[in-house]
């Protein structure tokens, strides 16, 4: 090793980033890259011995960036970033207390991420569990009139329940589909959009399709639990595209069973992966994705770019560009 070699700052990455932001983050002149090349998450011993010394450390929502972390770490870290726009997986308040930057991926998500909203909830209103099962397992004898029959969205109420960039981006898609009527519920009234701020108990009672497209926080932890359910529609249409963590998970599958709600669409659930005996998977009412909702190439490779440079400026002592202001 040469003296220079040795005083590279040392960068951690969790996870392989998409190519183009591979390449660029490996041509980085003078840092010591430490990463996981696994296509799995690093584990967590890995993480805790390799982040030792590192001045940058990109991490993936499925990291825990506890106290930890940040104190194998040592007091030379200066930046965590991470590959999502959710931050719920990072403490935030050690991250201040110890003056490290946190970067993530705002805006650039957002129309994936709604889109995967909206065939969710498509999918769930239209039984398309049941129908590609039929197709495939011989179901599927010949046309029959009120076989596999949903619900449309033609004049319907949708509430959404964190109407963020995300949920403003979800109630548009919706729109175009015949909607009616968009409630929403969050921290804050916004400004200038063409829905109503409601309590969310009037959300619950009155929306066909209730669309969680909020952050998980202490106040957000298992909103939707038996009593929320039990307040919606019995044709109400319920799609998670926020984090697992916002639903008493329990309670969303006793609410199905019953048809307390007619269905679900989710691409989060409690945990990632979700086990195969958990009652979730065996409810042809509940169509369950594995948490893509920012899986296109375009924008996975936008966010790996998101991170690389918030890495160049951390270590060049810049502000970053993409900062979770905390
Ligand atoms: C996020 O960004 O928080 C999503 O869950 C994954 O992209």
């Amino acid at each position: 090793h040469s003296a220079a070699a040795t005083m590279a700052p040392k960068v951690v990455a969790t996870r392989r980033l998409l190519p183009q932001s591979q390449a660029r983050l490996e041509a980085l002149n003078q840092i010591d890259l430490v990463q996981w090349q696994g296509e799995d998450t690093m584990p967590r011993q890995q993480l805790l011995d390799d982040v030792k010394g590192a001045e940058a450390l990109i991490c993936m929502l499925s990291d825990k960036i506890d106290k930890d972390v940040f104190e194998a770490a040592g007091p030379q870290l200066k930046l965590v970033t991470t590959l999502s726009v959710g931050h719920d997986h990072i403490d935030l308040a050690t991250a201040r207390e110890r003056g490290v930057t946190i970067g993530y991926t705002p805006d650039v998500l957002t129309d994936a991420t709604a889109d995967l909203a909206s065939l969710l909830t498509l999918a769930a209103a239209r039984n398309m569990k049941s129908g590609i099962d039929a197709v495939r397992n011989g179901g599927w004898q010949d046309w029959r009139a009120a076989w596999l029959c949903g619900y449309q969205f033609t004049n319907k109420t949708l509430g959404v329940v964190g109407f963020g960039r995300i949920g403003q981006a979800v109630a548009q898609r919706l729109k175009a589909f015949g909607i009616g009527r968009t409630l929403y519920w969050g921290r804050t009234e916004k400004k200038g959009v063409d829905a109503e701020f409601v309590p969310l108990d009037t959300l619950l009672t009155e929306s066909d399709f209730v669309v969680a497209a909020c952050a998980l926080t202490p106040d957000t932890k298992e909103l939707f639990d038996a009593s929320a359910f039990k307040k919606m529609k019995n044709t109400a249409i319920f799609t998670n595209i926020a984090r697992g963590g916002v639903v008493k998970q329990q309670d969303l599958a006793w609410a199905l069973q019953t048809k307390e709600i007619a269905a679900a669409g989710l691409d989060v659930t409690t945990p990632e992966p979700l086990p195969l005996d958990s009652p979730l998977q065996s409810l042809d009412n509940c169509v369950i994705l594995p948490h893509i909702g920012s899986a296109t190439f375009e924008t996975r490779e936008v966010m790996s770019a998101m991170m690389v440079d918030n890495v160049v400026a951390a270590l060049g002592n810049q502000p970053i560009p993409f900062e979770l202001k905390k």
